[in-house]
């Protein structure tokens, strides 16, 4: 169930990305592109239903989204995937879901958590970075305990170690990444990686 993004794109994105001098004005703006790019390829299976309208020459039945669209970005990292869905689907509603990594232990705390109604809705949980895969394990399990039946993990950098957190606890649930990296350091930093997400992405 891991889909590694095929783009030429991505690949342009995340090189400028991982790249240490890129300041955050730049980062954000390839977040937002990969964010973007991955959006399209973690929706493409979203149902549809047919519509008719006029044309200005004949009448014509096409396809219209089925149904809305939940997105969840894990704060803070997260936030910097949210506005492609937000461009993209007219009807999508917005949860958050607050980790934060102990710098020592690397095992995240919850700080916050506000979700829509879940139940019948694609909910897509979205967060750059998938090191230990304890953030992307917690969050999908605050998801599922809040109804969510549907649910997909979007990230930009995955490491095999979250990978296979992920697909143990939650093997039903698909993941979507730009790139599949080598392995986590001793201080469970994904390699090659990009660093930290969010102060990159912030500035902190
Ligand atoms: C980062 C990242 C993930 C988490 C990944 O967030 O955005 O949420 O680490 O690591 P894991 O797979 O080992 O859990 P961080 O906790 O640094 O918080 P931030 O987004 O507020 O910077
Ligand atoms: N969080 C990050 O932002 N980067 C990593 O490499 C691991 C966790």
């Amino acid at each position: 169930m891991l889909h590694i993004l095929q783009h030429p794109l991505a690949d342009h994105a995340i090189t400028h990305l991982r790249d240490r001098t890129t300041k955050p004005a730049t980062f954000r703006t390839l977040s937002h592109q990969l964010g973007l790019l991955l959006a399209l390829d973690a929706t493409r299976d979203l149902p549809t239903r047919s519509h008719a309208v006029n044309t200005p020459l004949e009448p014509h039945t096409g396809k219209i989204l089925a149904e809305g669209l939940i997105v969840v970005p894990i704060l803070r990292a997260g936030l910097g995937m949210v506005q492609p869905y937000l461009d993209l689907f007219p009807e999508v509603s917005v949860g958050y879901v607050g980790l934060e990594r102990d710098h020592q232990t690397a095992v995240a705390r919850s700080y916050y958590c506000k979700l829509p109604p879940l139940a019948g809705k694609r909910v897509l949980c979205v967060d750059p970075m998938l090191a230990t895969g304890g953030s992307a394990v917690q969050a999908l399990d605050l998801l599922r305990e809040a109804g969510a039946t549907e649910l997909s993990l979007v990230v930009i950098v995955a490491s095999p170690e979250g990978v296979a957190a992920v697909e143990k606890a939650h093997p039903s649930v698909p993941i979507f990444t730009a790139a599949l990296d080598r392995e986590l350091n001793a201080k469970k930093y994904i390699l090659p990686g990009l660093g930290d997400f969010g102060d990159r992405l912030y500035g902190t």
